[in-house]
């Protein structure tokens, strides 16, 4: 039985990646995906590769106006929202000397405040629709501790777990259950440009760093964004009701809380 029949689902940042690897398994699961991604183009060319479930939404989640925007033309084309994984950000890292105000302003603005607006948003409508929903917003293992190099992206990432909290507690009451997942380390462009970052600061060669943190997960190796769909169909699908502001680690290991 497909997990997800019927549901209409918004993905943030899905023009690749993660979110890209979540439309794919929400659509196998029956449900209809907004590719919603500041790169319009790239989510133009994923929804045509996903299919007719999928459709192209431009969104920025550093735009207020945007959200709203892109929350409205979802609504507009399928009738509602069931299902929102917050999952669009930026990596940022930097000694910590070296840290700009640009740079901590535009980490938390896409990855905190982003997630807020967009989830606020979408809560909005699912309140006023009176049928609840599933809200998935992607933490890190980023956001369990500190890292020496990467304080801003640490940050927000913790920020992402407290606003799990506080929304999961708030949005139960109206069957809305707010959670998160924390990845470990996930191949992908995201890492090849962590990679690169290691590789100027700590004078590696290039894919050094990588090679490096999948021999340290305890399970051998990196994870793909696939490792991670599992995880997502479960917190949108109706075995998760009664599971509310939780953050789950799907790392192979690193984190255990
Ligand atoms: N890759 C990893 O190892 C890893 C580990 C832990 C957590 N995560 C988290 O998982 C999520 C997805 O990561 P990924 O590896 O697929 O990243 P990625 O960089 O490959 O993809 C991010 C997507 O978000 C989009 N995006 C960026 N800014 C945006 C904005 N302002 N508005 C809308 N879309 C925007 C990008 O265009 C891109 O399509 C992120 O929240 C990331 O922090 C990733």
């Amino acid at each position: 039985m497909m997990r997800l029949a019927g549901k209409t689902a918004l993905i943030t940042g899905a023009a690749r990646g993660i979110g890209r690897a979540f439309a794919a398994a929400y659509i196998r699961e029956g449900a209809r995906v907004a590719i919603a991604d500041v790169d319009e183009a790239g989510a133009v060319q994923t929804a045509r590769e996903l299919g007719d479930a999928a459709w192209a939404v431009k969104m920025d989640v550093n735009d207020l106006t945007s959200i709203e925007d892109a929350v409205r033309r979802t609504i507009d084309a399928v009738g509602h929202i069931d299902i929102l994984i917050n999952n669009a950000a930026i990596f940022t890292a930097a000694p910590l000397a070296e840290i700009t105000q640009d740079e901590y302003d535009r980490a938390f603005d896409i990855n905190v405040k982003g997630t807020l607006f967009t989830l606020q948003a979408v809560a909005r409508h699912m309140i006023a629709r009176g049928e609840g929903g599933k809200i998935i917003n992607m933490a890190s293992q980023a956001g369990r501790r500190g890292e020496p190099l990467v304080a801003v992206y640490c940050a927000t990432k913790a920020a992402v777990i407290s606003i799990t909290q506080s929304a999961g507690l708030n949005l139960i009451e109206h069957g809305i259950n707010v959670n998160a997942i924390a990845p470990g380390v996930v191949d992908g462009v995201h890492w090849d440009r962590v990679d690169a970052f290691f590789a100027k600061f700590e004078n590696k060669p290039l894919g050094q760093k990588k090679r490096e943190v999948g021999a340290a997960v305890p399970i051998g190796r990196m994870a793909t964004a696939d490792d991670l769909t599992g995880m997502a169909i479960f917190l949108a699908s109706s075995d998760a009701d009664y599971i509310v502001a939780q953050t789950y680690n799907v790392d192979g290991g690193n984190w255990m809380s």
